[in-house]
């Protein structure tokens, strides 16, 4: 080997070593460090534990913040176990989780290779969905490397993280014991546990411990919402931001309800743990092992909420973490103020919680559904409520329906169309108005720089074509398609070049919202393109009742409209069309489209309906 080819291996061998150089961090208070791995340009540390396993007299208790030994040294190379659920996957939301524990309590971290203590990253924390059945940190659909190089190229890197919590009967059983023991929501717990460790940690992997985002969909934008109003506000939150999608804090859960300690009851009662007196049921239901409980409470969720078992085992009351329904707490001005927040909810984001829609041919059809929602609501309410939603407001929907559907689809009616609408407003887009104003509110009184609430309606999707070919051509912009965007991820088919550029301007958005709690560019003319582009805030101070909303992606484009409650301004002012200065053609499209979005936003009647259905919300359960 001649000198020279000797060197070249050297430094081959040199290079392929700091190739596979595994990153390691060291928290400094403790020496306790954490050996991580590098996939492309992104370092990963996963199954970092911030509380002990909560099996055994854990189980059902508060979670335990977990400190390894001082001077450890701690493998975060593979991830760890999601919290005990039903194996099988939900595609396309949920991978299988093979892995299941109830050493569970761990959180994942990811950030760009390269970064350092000194870098202060703001940070985005991940609360996952899955309607308290399903979920789990690790999921591959919620794999962080594309948000993180593409925020990266964009000169805003972040640092992600993401939190398992328990859920099920884990997270949520309810006895009178336990409430006395301060022991029940504790999955709730778990979350706040887990971003105090966040807070306290996060500025050794290179976080900016001051400037962390608390961000999910669903049940995960939901549990974000709720933590704003545990205890009243009156402790504050270990986040500084959040970014809810399709998550207000009032979807139809009723959180006064004592059901959930029917459904405890009756999971102890099959597994052969039903007493009278509550701390030996308690102890037996403690003794269970792990699978047998998780296949219990998995089969007896399912059969109660069918099929997948969603919101059997709910936040409820419990006079301390939650002291009272979520509205009444919001409305009274107790929680935290000063949050910046984007609300989104889906277009069309009611539609997953109907029947097939050729089922619905009258109006009690509709009643039936809405009834799994809101079982409180009177003949009279119902009357009330489908006429602000009467037919003739849907025949558009259904002739643009009936205009693009081929030949072998299903023939849907009406009814279909005002049922998912209802049941999208109920859920997602009237309780993310009303909390999102009394934020504004409040927050503004407090401190006039308050960088505002923002709110959203996605109406674009990846996943349309499965629905199509499922048989459901009818779904449109459904629940669960932000997710897709804002991970830049579709591992069940392929993203074409107009959700990709979407996907990019909704990252942009994410992460200018990451580092200032404002989702545009304060300079529009500079970055504005790299984002969802000109996004205002979505309620003013004084002045008249209005609404400013994002439409973002579906025919019109994305684009703000602002909308007003009084008649006679419905037409807004002309600054809201956006000038284009080049291309006249373009320009005239623009507005155009501009125009269409805000047209069809009006049908949506969003001040009529929400001031209805926000007057329900003790009915509602909210
Ligand atoms: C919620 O539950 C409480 C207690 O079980 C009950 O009194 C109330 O009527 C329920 N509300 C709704 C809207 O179902
Ligand atoms: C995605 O694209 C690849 C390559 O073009 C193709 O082979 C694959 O079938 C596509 N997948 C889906 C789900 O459409
Ligand atoms: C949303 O998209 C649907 C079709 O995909 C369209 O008919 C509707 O007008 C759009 N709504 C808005 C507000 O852009």
């Amino acid at each position: 080997m001649t000198l020279l080819t000797r060197l070249q291996t050297a430094l081959l061998a040199l290079t392929a070593a700091s190739a596979i150089a595994e990153p390691i961090v060291a928290i400094a208070k403790n020496k306790i460090t954490y050996r991580g791995t590098t996939s492309g340009s992104i370092e990963h540390f996963q199954n970092i534990k911030y509380a002990h396993d909560t099996s055994g007299h854990r189980r059902f208790a508060p979670p335990q913040p977990y400190v390894p030994p001082e001077g450890s040294e701690m493998d975060a190379s593979a991830p760890g176990p999601a919290c005990p659920q039903n194996r099988a996957g939900v595609p396309p939301f949920f991978a299988d989780t093979p892995d299941i524990s109830e050493d569970c309590l761990s959180l994942r971290i990811s950030r760009p290779a390269g970064t350092t203590a000194d870098d202060k990253l703001p940070v985005v924390v991940h609360l996952h969905g899955g309607g308290v059945v399903k979920g789990s940190a690790y999921d591959p659909h919620y794999n962080p490397e594309n948000l993180l190089t593409l925020a990266t190229s964009l000169k805003k890197p972040v640092i992600y993280v993401a939190l398992n919590y328990r859920i099920l009967i884990f997270g949520f059983a309810r006895l009178p014991i336990l409430k006395d023991q301060k022991s029940m929501n504790v999955g709730m717990r778990d979350q706040l546990a887990g971003f105090q460790w966040v807070k306290d940690n996060i500025a050794a992997f290179g976080g900016d411990p001051d400037k962390i985002t608390s961000f999910g969909l669903s049940a995960g934008g939901t549990f974000t919402s709720l933590l704003l109003t545990s205890y009243g506000g009156e402790r504050g939150v270990p986040f500084t931001q959040a970014w809810c999608m399709s998550g207000p804090p009032g979807t139809g859960l009723n959180m006064t309800s004592d059901v959930t300690e029917l459904h405890t009851r009756e999971v102890a009662k099959t597994l052969g743990c039903a007493s009278t007196d509550d701390s030996e049921l308690l102890q037996c239901l403690r003794g269970v092992p792990l699978e047998k409980l998780t296949e219990k409470a998995a089969e007896y969720a399912s059969a109660n909420h069918p099929p997948l078992g969603l919101f059997t085992f709910i936040p409820s009351v419990d006079d301390d973490l939650i002291p009272d329904r979520q509205t009444t707490l919001y409305k009274s001005g107790k929680f935290v103020k000063g949050i910046p927040l984007v609300y989104g909810w889906a277009q069309d984001d009611g539609a997953l919680s109907t029947a097939p829609a050729p089922t619905y041919q009258t109006e009690d059809d509709m009643k039936a559904t809405i009834q799994g929602v809101a079982h409180a609501l009177t003949d009279e309410d119902y009357k009330k409520l489908f006429s602000l939603y009467p037919e003739a407001d849907f025949a558009e929907e259904v002739s643009d329906y009936e205009a693009r559907k081929a030949e072998s689809d299903p023939t849907v009616g009406v009814h279909y169309f005002r049922v998912a609408r209802i049941l999208r407003d109920l859920q997602f887009t009237c309780s993310s108005i009303d909390f999102g104003s009394d934020m504004l509110k409040e927050s503004k009184r407090l401190d006039l720089e308050y960088p505002g609430v923002h709110l959203y309606s996605l109406n674009q999707t990846m996943l349309a074509p499965m629905f199509a070919g499922a048989g459901m051509p009818y779904i449109g912009a459904t629940h669960g398609s932000d997710l897709n965007y804002l991970f830049n991820l579709f591992p069940e088919g392929n993203i074409t070049d107009e959700d990709q550029k979407l996907s990019r301007a909704f990252i942009g958005s994410f992460i200018n919202f990451a580092y200032t709690g404002k989702p545009s560019p304060a300079e529009p003319e500079q970055q504005v393109e790299e984002t969802l582009g000109r996004w205002p805030e979505a309620f003013p101070v004084h002045g008249p009742e209005s609404v400013s909303l994002l439409v973002i992606g579906g025919p019109w484009g994305t684009g703000n409209t602002r909308l007003t409650a009084h008649k006679e301004q419905r037409d807004g002012n002309l600054q809201q069309m956006p000038i284009d200065g080049g291309n006249i053609q373009v320009g005239e499209m623009k507005v155009r489209s501009c125009k269409e979005r805000k047209r069809q936003l009006k049908r949506e009647k969003l001040f009529e309906r929400c001031r209805y259905i926000n007057s329900l919300s003790e009915k509602l359960g909210n």
